[in-house]
């Protein structure tokens, strides 16, 4: 059965291509971003069921205000897809208060704000499906350059994890996932604050089309977390810190 999907962060990389794979399927989107023209494009290879709304995600009315297009467009929403998002290319001793500020406000309070947008909306309804799209770094902090990036991701995986756990009880119908993919080969490198003139291809990379592929599983099999590309990361977590039980070992120590 088609639904009806918000989706953050629409203009490019991963969320356009979930737009443009959604729509193919039947489903009714609400695409956003700050970019307007290229929203409206997107939207258009999207057909007639996909609208847009200009939005920065860092201002809370703006996320507001998509909720509220996106009720008054479909008459409820089934999917809230935080997805829009930020890196950043700097170490730790580097960062500013502005950097930091920055990665928390693109990443973490910006799902923030869509997570107590929509929320009373499922609540209402009592059923529903939030998705974050947070990143391996947020679990796995093992590419030190992206350092605020990686903090972030976490602060949004530890949100994500409290708010099913609030729910869970009294609204067993409302799901709340986690997708972690690792490195995606869309333009996020070179869209990093600080971004070196040359950032390249990253080896071992996902297409955003495999990304997609396991967030449209998730949208039809709900469940709490998703690694996209779990072979690779596990083999990262073993290349940086010997492996899951060393890594969680440090917690014994
Ligand atoms: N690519 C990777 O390697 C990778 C790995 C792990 C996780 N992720 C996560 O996946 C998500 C999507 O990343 P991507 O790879 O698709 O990156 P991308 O190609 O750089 O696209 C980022 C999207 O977010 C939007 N965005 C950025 N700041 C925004 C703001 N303030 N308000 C509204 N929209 C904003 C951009 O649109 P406008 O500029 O038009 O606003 C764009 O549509 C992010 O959360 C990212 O952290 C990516």
């Amino acid at each position: 059965m088609s639904k009806t999907i918000v989706i953050t962060g629409a203009s490019a990389g991963i969320g356009m291509v979930l737009a443009k794979q959604l729509a193919a399927r039947g489903d009714a989107l609400m695409l956003a971003a700050r970019s307007a023209d290229v929203l409206r494009q997107v939207a258009r290879s999207c057909g007639r069921e996909a609208y847009y709304y200009a939005t920065d995600v860092t201002r809370r009315q703006d996320v507001n205000r998509l909720r509220d297009e996106a009720l008054r467009t479909f008459g409820n929403v089934d999917v809230w897809i935080n997805n829009a998002g930020r890196g950043i290319t700097r170490n730790v001793l580097e960062l500013t208060d502005e950097d930091l500020d920055e990665m928390m406000a693109v990443n973490v309070k910006s799902a923030l704000y869509g997570m107590q947008a929509i929320l009373p909306h499922f609540k209402e309804r009592g059923e529903g499906h939030l998705i974050n799209v947070s990143s391996f770094l947020g679990r796995i902090p093992f590419a030190s350059f992206r350092s605020a990036y990686s903090a972030s991701k976490s602060a949004l995986n530890s949100l994500t994890a409290n708010l099913r756990m609030d729910l869970r009880a009294e609204y067993p119908n409302i799901h709340v996932s986690l997708v972690m993919p690792g490195a995606v080969s869309t333009g996020f490198a070179v869209n990093s604050l600080h971004a070196p003139a040359d950032s390249g291809p990253v080896p071992m990379a996902q297409t955003p089309e495999e990304v997609v592929a396991a967030m449209i599983e998730l949208i039809d099999h709900p469940q709490a977390e998703i690694y996209t590309n779990p072979d690779v990361q596990l083999e990262q977590v073993k290349r940086y810190y010997g492996g899951v039980g060393e890594f969680e070992e440090n917690m014994r120590r």
